[in-house]
């Protein structure tokens, strides 16, 4: 599959998606130190709703095992293959709608991995899946991801309340796009 504007290649089976920077491919149990290693990071715990604190090999090999629930995909540097962080698209309770959750490994912030990586996630779910709406869910004080959800084009649909196993009770924020939206930012894009 190759997406309109060639930013995002992607395998038919396997999940691999080559974006202008990066790798996205299905992530593996041989990943497991380099994400005990970056994701043992307490801003990034607090910020997610499943990483604990302290945070190990052990907990790191058992979220990789659950790759039969949900989407886990390992975020490369392209090129070296550098590991820099993971994301994951998660089925939800309504039909067609996954949920997106990214972190990125904290020497790699602030260079648009997070936003290039979420994107090519986004165009995969949409035009690979299939589905029919993302949504991703922030923490109310995480400016960082607030932007990259911004960046991707997603609306903002409400804030509430969330549990986070390393913050515990935190006000979050959802956001949502469906596939109209992604369709018409794509055609927005493309050059007629
Ligand atoms: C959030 C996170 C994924 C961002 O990764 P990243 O690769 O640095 O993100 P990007 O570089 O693509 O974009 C970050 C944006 O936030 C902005 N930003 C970062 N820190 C900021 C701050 N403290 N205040 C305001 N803006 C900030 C950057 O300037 C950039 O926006 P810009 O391109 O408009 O300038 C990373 O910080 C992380 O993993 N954090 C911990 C885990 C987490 O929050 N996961 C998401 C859960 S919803």
């Amino acid at each position: 599959m190759t997406c309109d504007d060639s930013c995002l290649e992607a395998d038919d089976d396997d999940c691999r998606l080559t974006t202008r920077r990066l790798v996205l491919r299905d992530a593996r149990l041989a990943d497991a130190p380099a994400v005990a290693r970056l994701a043992n990071d307490l801003e990034i715990a607090q910020m997610t709703s499943r990483i604990p604190h302290p945070y190990g090999m052990d907990d790191a090999s058992a979220f990789l095992g659950r790759t039969e629930e949900e989407l886990i995909v390992a975020i490369t540097a392209r090129g070296d293959e550098t590991f820099l962080g993971l994301c994951s698209l998660a089925a939800t309770a309504t039909p067609g709608t996954a949920e997106l959750g990214y972190w990125i490994g904290r020497p790699y912030w602030g260079q648009g991995f997070a936003t290039e990586a979420a994107q090519a996630m986004v165009d995969y779910g949409f035009a690979a899946l299939e589905l029919a709406a993302i949504e991703i869910r922030c923490r109310v004080i995480n400016t960082a991801s607030r932007r990259v959800i911004q960046k991707c084009g997603f609306g903002y649909v409400g804030t509430g309340m969330s549990t986070s196993l390393a913050a515990g009770r935190v006000a979050s924020e959802t956001y949502r796009m469906d596939r109209r939206t992604w369709q018409s930012l794509k055609s927005w894009c493309t050059p007629r």
